[in-house]
């Protein structure tokens, strides 16, 4: 769906982006409804065949934290596993990591906040007792699952506001010597901008060599697309995104949707990048999203459709055109 030979592009044109959904995840556990676990399985097997690299499928948290996905166990065992997709879930302890181990989940995704605050709101451990748990987690993991490091409110916290950037790499140092495959930074409520990110990036490949670096961006502030772009520029290859643009963390106040994956797929696939995802196939699975958590979704993609659709001229444009030529013949 390239627009076609633009100056500037060559950086981008044919670099392969892998995208990551994580509706059934950050999307669900943020929503009052309990969607039926039928339900949950049926759009995780959508979503499974539209091309997406990874598909965080649900948590295994306190079902008192997050009911919205108590049946974490039951999804994660009923799913069809397409080959080639990575089906994660996220873990803030011993206990979850057991449980998604015994599901089968790919991949375990923790979860440590940058800051202290966030992490005892979300969590209820220091970021200190987190980190422990985490590490405890990487050794039962071992050789069962992959491992990815999520450090949330990287780009800053909306309760303590700013972050030191040296914690965030201080956290993600630690759990790459502890053999993790990736680390995620995450912009829980949507603070970041896109020269922060860029800076941010820059220079995480050669601090972690052979480590998949993720952005996880939420979109609270409009900044969602602009940061990925910037992400982009930086060389980060791997963002997670939700459909319809649903997520936000419950313990952050403010908190609200990631970037929506369909509009993610349509900007990067319009500036010929390759994500390998067939976008009609992820706009239906849009559409369904409405019926499940009984509200309207943010996506502006599902809506509009893609660049490349083409509107019917008005009515009346021959003879609108035939007036302006006559004028023009005068
Ligand atoms: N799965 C299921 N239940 C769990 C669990 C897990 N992974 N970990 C703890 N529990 C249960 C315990 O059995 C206990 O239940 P009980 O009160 O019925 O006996 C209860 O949760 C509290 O256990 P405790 O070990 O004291 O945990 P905690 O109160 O310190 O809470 C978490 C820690 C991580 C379990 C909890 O804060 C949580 O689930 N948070 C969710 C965070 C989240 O998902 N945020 C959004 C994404 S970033
Ligand atoms: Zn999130």
């Amino acid at each position: 769906m390239s627009t076609g030979p633009w100056p500037g592009l060559e950086g981008l044109e044919g670099r392969r982006v892998h995208v990551h959904d994580v509706v059934m995840r950050d999307g669900l556990q943020n929503e009052p409804v309990f969607v039926p676990t039928d339900d949950k399985v049926r759009m995780v097997d959508a979503l499974g065949r539209t091309g997406l690299s990874k598909i965080e499928v649900t948590s295994f948290t306190s079902a008192r934290a997050i009911p919205a996905l108590s049946d974490a166990d039951e999804v994660m065992r009923r799913i069809e596993r397409v080959p080639g997709v990575v089906y994660a879930a996220l873990v803030l302890n011993v206990r979850g990591a057991e449980r998604a181990l015994d599901a089968r989940a790919d991949e375990l995704d923790l979860v440590v906040s940058a800051s202290e605050t966030h992490n005892l709101a979300n969590a209820r451990m220091t970021r200190r007792q987190s980190r422990a748990a985490l590490r405890e987690v990487c050794r039962i993991a071992g050789r069962q699952a992959r491992v990815n490091l999520s450090i949330g409110t990287a780009f800053g916290c909306p309760m303590e506001g700013p972050v030191a950037f040296d914690d965030v790499l201080d956290i993600g140092d630690e759990f790459v010597a502890a053999g993790v495959t990736g680390i995620s930074l995450c912009d829980t409520t949507g603070m970041a901008n896109p020269a922060q990110v860029r800076s941010a990036c820059a220079g995480l490949a050669q601090r972690w060599p052979g480590v998949e670096l993720t952005l996880h961006l939420h979109d609270t502030r409009g900044m969602g697309l602009a940061n990925v772009l910037a992400g982009l520029e930086a060389g980060v290859v791997r963002f997670d995104a939700s459909l319809g643009g649903l997520g936000g963390c419950p313990f952050a106040p403010g908190a609200s949707g990631n970037v929506c994956t369909e509009d993610l797929v349509h900007m990067l696939e319009a500036m010929g990048c390759a994500t390998g995802i067939d976008l009609g196939a992820l706009i239906d699975c849009a559409a369904r999203l409405p019926g499940l958590v009984h509200h309207d979704i943010r996506g502006q993609v599902w809506r509009a459709g893609p660049a490349t659709i083409r509107h019917p001229r008005p009515a009346d444009f021959d003879e609108i055109a035939a007036r302006a030529h006559a004028r023009q013949r005068l």
